[in-house]
């Protein structure tokens, strides 16, 4: 079973020819809106890839469609305040290439209490998963008190923050981030990939696949990407993690809880959104990956 201490935002996707300019005003050539955030996305990810998952968050007074939303696509939403400050958002700019850049308000997802969850880990059983990203607050009490219940410790380092890892780094069992996020926690420990005291690491490398670091195993060991057309990244990377954690809760072994997050996150960046269009395990069966 897996806790995922997580951000539920609502994306709002403009697509542009080109990503804005400094002083530069565009109008969209279209507009749509979804269930996002990379903790609502790492959710519907492992609920996709048949893991049980609960989710720890909170929304705001209009945010219930995004619980029920949850809800419907197989989350354990019973964990999920309603607080005073609106729900979480983001302006999330593609241009024609499918690249991205993204704005995020954090609203309610900044109002979680260490109360809260308590509350949800105290029904968490040894062996269970605590899967965090960095967008909600509360991140060293969680990773804290998983620990002292002997659940494992998933952290996607996303959007990065040195600081944010470091408070966590010594509960981490596996972290997930890019090769960039990898290059700066190096400089920032002053410590190789090799030489942190997380079992497993997993690097993404966009088009290029991925890297197993298994400091456990004393191995490297890297996968290629599945080539598809660029339409959309956005919840890639969300879906990949997702995809992993609840393959490895599972019990597959590691290669293949690789094997189908790279899938999983081939089929997403073909298609245009997040939560609301994550492949199912069907749909990565029947996908003809040449
Ligand atoms: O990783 C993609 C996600 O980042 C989006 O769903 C958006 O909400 C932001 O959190
Ligand atoms: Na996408």
């Amino acid at each position: 079973m897996i806790w995922n201490l997580g951000s539920i935002n609502v994306d709002n996707f403009y697509h542009l020819t080109h990503l804005p300019a400094p002083g530069e005003t565009i109008a969209a050539t279209r507009f749509h809106q979804g269930l996002g955030g990379k903790g609502a996305n790492m959710s519907v990810a492992a609920a996709r890839a048949a893991a049980r998952v609960a989710h720890l968050g909170a929304v705001g007074p209009d945010g219930k469609w995004a619980v029920e939303r949850l809800l419907e696509y197989g989350v354990d939403t019973r964990h999920i305040a309603t607080v005073g400050t609106a729900t979480g958002h983001a302006n999330i700019n593609v241009d024609a290439g499918g690249e991205n850049n993204i704005v995020i308000f954090p609203g309610a997802n900044h109002a979680i209490s260490e109360a809260m969850i308590g509350a949800a880990l105290a029904e968490a059983s040894p062996g269970d998963f605590l899967l965090m990203q960095n967008e909600t607050c509360g991140q060293a009490y969680a990773a804290a008190t998983a620990k002292t219940l002997g659940l494992r410790f998933a952290y996607a380092a996303a959007p990065f923050s040195a600081a944010a890892v470091q408070e966590v780094l010594h509960y981490i069992d596996l972290l997930v981030l890019n090769a960039v996020e990898a290059a700066q926690l190096v400089e920032a420990t002053g410590r190789d990939i090799t030489e942190l005291p997380i079992d497993d690491v997993v690097i993404t490398l966009g088009a290029d696949g991925c890297k197993w670091v298994s400091n456990k195993q004393g191995t490297v060991e890297r996968y290629p990407a599945h080539p598809v057309d660029v339409v959309d990244t956005t919840g890639a990377g969300d879906t990949f993690t997702g995809y992993l954690v609840a393959a490895i809760d599972r019990g597959l072994p590691m290669d293949q809880a690789i094997d189908l997050g790279m899938r999983a996150a081939a089929l997403m960046v073909a298609r245009e959104g997040t939560a609301d269009v994550i492949p199912d395990l069907k749909e990565i069966q029947d996908h003809d990956f040449g």
